[in-house]
């Protein structure tokens, strides 16, 4: 008897097979928590997330409006900004939604940016490390720092700890870094910074600040003990978003055709995130690491190691110039 593949994929046990496939893992791809039964309310605070205008960034502010939160959405791009601000009022029906402008790549942009801020803000409740990228060619920027490195750690870095005492003084108060289980096969070079020994296939110096996102989140909550604000680092899932326009287009379509599987919407990775910012079962919970499905996980060994937190922390310190600012 013949046959081709064309039988094979019209053959109804193919279809009710795939078709049952596909509904296991859109079901095992949700979480047990649930931000739309949460009833947390956040009317009376503030909260900034960052990235915000597109991808999870967006919906995570989107929550935090619809909770009342006064939200500042901080974004490089003024357009791309500005049309998420409108999008998020809407949607939300908060108007205490505004748009600030920074560039988590850039020092001279973070601390400008948090001097507006420390001016402008009162308190500060919740602050989410969301901006991110990955797969960015490689560049030194102005200010000497590797591209990937500035935009998703020394810059989170620098702006948590420009904000700290304001969001001290608002306790309890809650700090949310988006790392990625992609931070298991980073490792720690201080030659990285400068963007010596690095490889850029396969996501690698991705890998290696995701690492460091996490080591720095159980560094500062050692630091921060007993303020009454707490600092946790979250993987969000494999999320269809953005975050892969940087790789070539070939690359991309396999991705985007795996994606429409198995990867989770913006939204749905937005959710581990919202938990560790608003959920009650977070409360008082620090220096933790957590799943896309929002339960507790161990990061790595490299990510628990408190002496090279330590250590990575003041490299940073002495980085920004963070040290001699503190004294002055
Ligand atoms: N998607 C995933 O599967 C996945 C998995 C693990 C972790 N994550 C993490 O989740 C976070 C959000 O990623 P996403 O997937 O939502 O990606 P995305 O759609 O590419 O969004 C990234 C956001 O970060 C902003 N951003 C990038 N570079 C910036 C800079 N130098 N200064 C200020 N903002 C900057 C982008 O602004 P522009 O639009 O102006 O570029 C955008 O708003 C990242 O930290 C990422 O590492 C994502
Ligand atoms: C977030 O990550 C940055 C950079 O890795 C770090 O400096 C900051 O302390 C972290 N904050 C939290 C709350 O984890
Ligand atoms: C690259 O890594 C090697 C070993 O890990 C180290 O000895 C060397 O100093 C690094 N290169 C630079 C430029 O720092
Ligand atoms: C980066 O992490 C991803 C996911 O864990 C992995 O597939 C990839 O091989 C890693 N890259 C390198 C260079 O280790």
């Amino acid at each position: 008897m013949e046959w081709s593949w064309t039988d094979v994929l019209c053959h109804p046990v193919w279809v009710v097979t795939t078709l049952l496939l596909y509904l296991v893992v859109r079901k095992q791809r949700r979480g047990y928590w649930d931000p739309h039964v949460c009833p947390v309310r956040l009317t009376g605070k503030t909260a900034i997330v960052t990235g915000a205008n597109t991808g999870i960034g967006k919906y995570i502010a989107l929550d935090l409006a619809r909770r009342g939160a006064r939200v500042i959405l901080a974004c490089r791009s003024k357009e791309r900004g500005q049309a998420a601000l409108e999008e998020i009022k809407k949607k939300s029906d908060n108007n205490n939604i505004h748009l600030r402008i920074v560039d988590t790549s850039l020092m001279t942009s973070v601390r400008e940016f948090a001097k507006k801020i420390n001016e402008e803000e009162k308190r500060l409740d919740i602050l989410i490390n969301n901006a991110g990228a990955s797969g960015l060619p490689k560049r030194i920027t102005s200010e000497g720092l590797e591209v990937s490195f500035a935009t998703n750690h020394v810059g989170a870095y620098l702006l948590t700890n420009l904000l700290l005492d304001l969001i001290k003084r608002s306790a309890p108060a809650r700090i949310v870094n988006v790392s990625s289980v992609n931070h298991k096969r980073g490792v720690v070079d201080f030659s990285h910074y400068r963007g010596d020994n690095l490889s850029y296939v396969l996501d690698d110096v991705y890998n290696h600040t995701k690492l460091h996102n996490i080591l720095f989140t159980n560094e500062l909550a050692r630091r921060i003990q007993g303020t009454g604000v707490t600092a946790n680092s979250v993987h969000p899932g494999f999320v269809k978003t953005e975050v892969m326009r940087y790789y070539s287009l070939l690359t991309q379509m396999i991705v985007s055709f795996v994606a429409f599987f198995f990867f989770k919407s913006s939204e749905e990775g937005a959710v581990s995130t919202i938990y560790c910012a608003v959920s009650e079962d977070v409360d008082g919970i620090t220096g933790k690491y957590f799943d896309s499905d929002c339960s507790l996980t161990l990061a790595s060994a490299t990510a628990r190691d408190a002496a090279l937190a330590k250590k990575d922390w003041e490299f940073c310190e002495k980085l920004t110039g963070l040290s001699e600012t503190k004294e002055k």
